[in-house]
Order: C-alpha cells, then structure tokens, then sequence
C-alpha cells in the first residue's frame, strides 16, 4: 500500500525524524498524540487514568532508544526498572509490555535472560504483569526460548505474544497452552518472507481463527489482539457456541485505534486491555501507525507545517 511505503520511509528518515520529533508531541492536539500517550511516565499515566476511568484496561509500553551494547541494554533495563516503581507509585494497573531486543536480545541472549529476570523480579515484587512483545522472525525461536527459560525457573508473572502469520504459531500455540503460558495473539507486523509467513490477508485471518479456537479451549487468559471486526465477531461468536465465559479472555488494542470498538465491547461486557506506548522514540511507531491511515496523510502534513 502506498502510504504505508511513504511512512515507513518517513519512519527511516534522519532527517524528518529529527524535524518532527521535535514539535510532534508539543502541543495535545498533536498528530502523534493520537498514538503516543506522551514522553513521560506522568503521560502515560494519565493516559491510563483516563483508559481506566472509562471500563478498560492498559498495558504501558516504554519507547526507549535502540539498544547495540550490553551497557545499553543495562541501562535500558535500568530505566524499566524505574518505570515500574513510578507505575506502582501511580496506583494505575500494573501491566507492561516489553521488546526483548530493548533488553539486548540481539547483543546477548544469556544477558537478556538476565536482564528479563532483573525486570521480573522487580514487577513480581510489586505485582505486575509482564508481556514480551513478538519482534521479527529473527527474534522469533529466540524470544520463545527466553520465555521458556524464564517459566522453568518459576516466573509466572510473564507471557508471551504469538504472530497469526506465521506458519509455526499453531504449533507453537498448542506448545504454549501445554505450558499453561498466557499468550496474546496477533496478526502479526513485519514483513516477512513467504516461505515462513502466510502472505495473504485470507490465508493469515484463517490461521488467526485457528490459534484464537485453540486459545479460547486450551489456553491460559488469551489476548485476542486486533481491531478487526470481523476477528473480533469469530471470536465473540465461537466464544458463546462453546460456552465460554467473557471474563476468560480479553481483547486488546492500541491506544488511538479504533476507539469506538474499544468502548463498545466493553459495553458489551467484554474485557478490553489497551496498549499505551509512551517515551522517546515515538516517531518510527506513529509514522507505522499513520501507514495504516492512508486518510490521514493530508492531516499531518497540516499539523507539521502549522505547528511552528
Ligand atoms: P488490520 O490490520 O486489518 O486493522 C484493522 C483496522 O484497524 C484497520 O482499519 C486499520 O486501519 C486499523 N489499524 C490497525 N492497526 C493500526 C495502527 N497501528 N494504527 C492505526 N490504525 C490501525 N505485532 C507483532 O508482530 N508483535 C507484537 O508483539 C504485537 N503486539 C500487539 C499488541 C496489541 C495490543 C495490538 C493491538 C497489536 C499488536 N501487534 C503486534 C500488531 C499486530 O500484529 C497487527 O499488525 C496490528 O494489530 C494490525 O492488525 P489488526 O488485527 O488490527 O487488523
């Protein structure tokens, strides 16, 4: 899709990142703000007060910069860390959502192990829920392993992310539902090569309804991740032909996204948890968003030119 092409390149770009990051989020009535909570822990939270006050749940996800040493990714840890004791303090929901290669995955993995326990060890202390974000299909075996690891050792304030697309995931679902492991499920959002990832939208929506059946029976607290309406009705309806209750699975979806559907099945009686990303590095993740909105194209470009 063409916007989708002219915002990944605007998300590459130095140049315009450097422009824009430093206005975009300035003004609260600014492009990114529809996306992006904020920059800070106090943006964040008041995003999820806000969340809260209105019937659903949260889930914060830090936008931090990119992590190529073991020091970065230390200190990446370092400031995780900080961030859940300013949730805790916050009396907010005490949930998060990580990317492992934020915590060095791509640097070490006996690190990232280490320092996914650090960050474990410090939200089981205050009880939180820790998500690990599903990166590209490099990360893929590698994040699982991780997970797996850290489940043997008897973390069980942890889950993980499983992507529809994938040809692996049905497997790797029913292996996650044996573990009793709480799994979210998603389309999926790289693009991958065809030999391992189902390209079409028909091909990866009937997977999508596979895995969601196996974790709807089998699995442990599902997340059913989209803002699809026609996934979301599969799944609404397979859930009331089996018998199985709204408070056993949840719906979730990204802050600014479809916040109509979001409200709306929570006035159905379903569980909605939202994904507020807050932080630095908020550019590349808004201008994937705008991607998606090729309607929106005409609205950023006023904003950028009008916000001086
Ligand atoms: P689809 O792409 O068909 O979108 C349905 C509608 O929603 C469209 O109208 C579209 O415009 C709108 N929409 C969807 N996403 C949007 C966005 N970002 N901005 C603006 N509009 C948007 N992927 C992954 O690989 N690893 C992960 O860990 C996660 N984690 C994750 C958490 C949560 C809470 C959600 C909701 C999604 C993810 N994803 C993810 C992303 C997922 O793989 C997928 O790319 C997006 O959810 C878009 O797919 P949909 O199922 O929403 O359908």
């Amino acid at each position: 899709m063409l916007s989708q092409v002219l915002f990944d390149a605007l998300a590459a770009s130095r140049s315009v990142r450097a422009f824009v990051s430093k206005r975009g989020l300035r003004r609260e009535s600014s492009f990114a703000r529809r996306f992006v909570a904020g920059e800070t822990v106090a943006d964040a939270v008041a995003a999820a007060r806000t969340i809260e006050a209105a019937g659903l749940t949260q889930t914060l996800h830090y936008l931090g910069p990119a992590v190529a040493t073991m020091s970065e990714a230390d200190r990446a840890t370092r400031t995780c860390i900080r961030i859940l004791h300013e949730i805790a303090a916050a009396g907010i929901g005490r949930n998060v959502s990580l990317k492992p290669t934020q915590h060095g995955v791509s640097v070490d993995r006996a690190t990232c192990v280490d320092n996914l326990r650090r960050v474990l060890d410090a939200a089981g202390a205050q009880d939180f829920f820790v998500r690990i974000d599903m990166e590209d299909s490099r990360y893929t075996q590698v994040t699982l392993d991780i997970f797996e690891t850290v489940w043997q050792q008897g973390y069980r304030n942890v889950g993980v992310v499983l992507q529809a697309y994938l040809a692996r995931s049905v497997e790797d679902t029913r292996r996650m539902n044996a573990l009793g492991a709480r799994v979210r499920l998603v389309k999926g959002a790289y693009r991958e090569p065809g030999r391992i990832a189902y390209r079409s939208n028909a091909r990866r929506n009937r997977a999508f309804i596979a895995i969601m059946e196996l974790l709807l029976t089998e699995g442990t607290d599902p997340a059913i991740a989209t803002h699809d309406p026609g996934l979301i009705e599969a799944t609404t309806t397979f859930a009331a032909t089996r018998g199985i209750p709204a408070d056993r699975y949840e719906f979730q979806m990204f802050y600014g996204v479809r916040p109509d559907l979001q409200t709306g099945l929570t006035s159905r009686g379903y569980r909605v948890r939202v994904y507020i990303p807050f932080g630095g590095e908020w550019f590349p993740y808004v201008m994937r968003c705008l991607g998606k909105r090729p309607a929106d194209v005409g609205f950023v470009l006023r904003n950028l030119l009008l916000d001086r």
